[in-house]
């Protein structure tokens, strides 16, 4: 490897969507608007629990956090692709690639795991309402979204720092519109035999372990709600789990399809679509599936503002 003739490269292009150049205006409408959508959405979250106390609750913390994630998860890759949309020549620096990809891991698993301890929090509150405020004590809440930022800081940090060591030769096209890692891995001429075992090893716990945990948590929900079925419970207990559950399914359900399916049928185009729904679509639709059918975060809503004009009316 030491002896082959080697540019070294300093940026990568990316290709961006497989879109026609007529279509090229009317889509970028489409993402600055789901962009637009994503980022004022989960502010309004953060927001709306920080201003009303009645939201100071571990549920509605790590729903904050969830929106504050979801905002730098989007932010990582939007930006720089309608930035792209815009120009003929979509280049990024070797070292931006990588710290794009180091933030796309973090603020993903970060993701995942807020996800956890939501599930846990669902948990918790239903199986044992009688101890909740004791065992959701502010200090576990705190723990836990600490250790999450930790594990997620070290698990992009390691395959960051295994694809700097990669080398590049002539070929400098990516075809995707962000810097995937898989796509980096790709045009790599070293040999990536490591970098793909630790993806597989590593990457698998950290998506899989998470996910048995959310299935876990919630299939005990469904347990104890059965053994003491009451009308009203039932009702609200589906209701705050079902809202929980279908962002699951949707953050799952696209990476699940994406790595977990043979990779031989695995299109461009597909691949570059399931990426767009859990980097755009997922992160745009949380605050809606959490705050839309949800009365609290309306009461909230109405608490906040009209505190507002009351003020501005003195
Ligand atoms: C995240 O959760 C922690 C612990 O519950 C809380 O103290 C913090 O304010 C939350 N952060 C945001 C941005 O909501």
């Amino acid at each position: 490897m030491t002896g082959r003739n080697q540019t070294v490269i300093s940026e990568f292009l990316l290709l961006g969507l497989p879109i026609e150049s007529e279509q090229q205006n009317l889509f970028y409408a489409l993402f600055l608007a789901m962009y637009l959508t994503t980022v004022l959405g989960n502010l309004l979250i953060i927001v709306l629990i920080r201003l009303d106390s009645h939201l100071h609750t571990p549920m509605y913390l790590f729903l904050s956090n969830l929106s504050f994630s979801d905002l730098c998860f989007s932010s990582v890759t939007m930006p720089k692709l309608l930035q792209n949309m815009q120009s003929q020549f979509s280049s990024i620096l070797y070292a931006g690639c990588l710290t794009q990809m180091y933030f796309f891991l973090f603020f993903g698993d970060l993701e995942i795991f807020l996800l956890v301890a939501m599930a846990y929090d669902r948990y918790v509150a239903i199986c044992f309402p009688l101890r909740y405020s004791t065992i959701m004590s502010p200090e576990l809440c705190l723990s836990l979204v600490v250790l999450s930022w930790v594990l997620s800081m070290f698990h992009a940090l390691l395959h960051t720092l295994l694809t700097a060591r990669l080398c590049f030769c002539t070929d400098n096209v990516i075809p995707h519109f962000f810097c995937d890692m898989s796509a980096l891995l790709k045009l790599s001429c070293s040999d990536t035999r490591v970098n793909e075992l630790v993806i597989f090893f590593i990457g698998g716990i950290i998506v899989v372990t998470p996910f048995l945990l959310i299935i876990l948590s919630y299939a005990q929900i469904v347990f104890s709600i059965l053994k003491f079925p009451s009308g009203g419970s039932i009702w609200k207990a589906f209701s705050t789990c079902g809202s929980h559950l279908s962002v699951v399914s949707l953050f799952y359900g696209t990476i699940i399809g994406l790595y977990l399916c043979p990779s031989a049928n695995n299109s461009l185009v597909k691949e570059i679509t399931m990426a767009m729904m859990y980097t755009v679509v997922t992160p745009m639709l949380n605050p809606f599936i959490y705050s839309l059918r949800n009365k609290d975060m309306k009461g909230a809503l109405g608490r906040v503002f009209c505190k507002k004009k009351i003020l501005f009316s003195l």
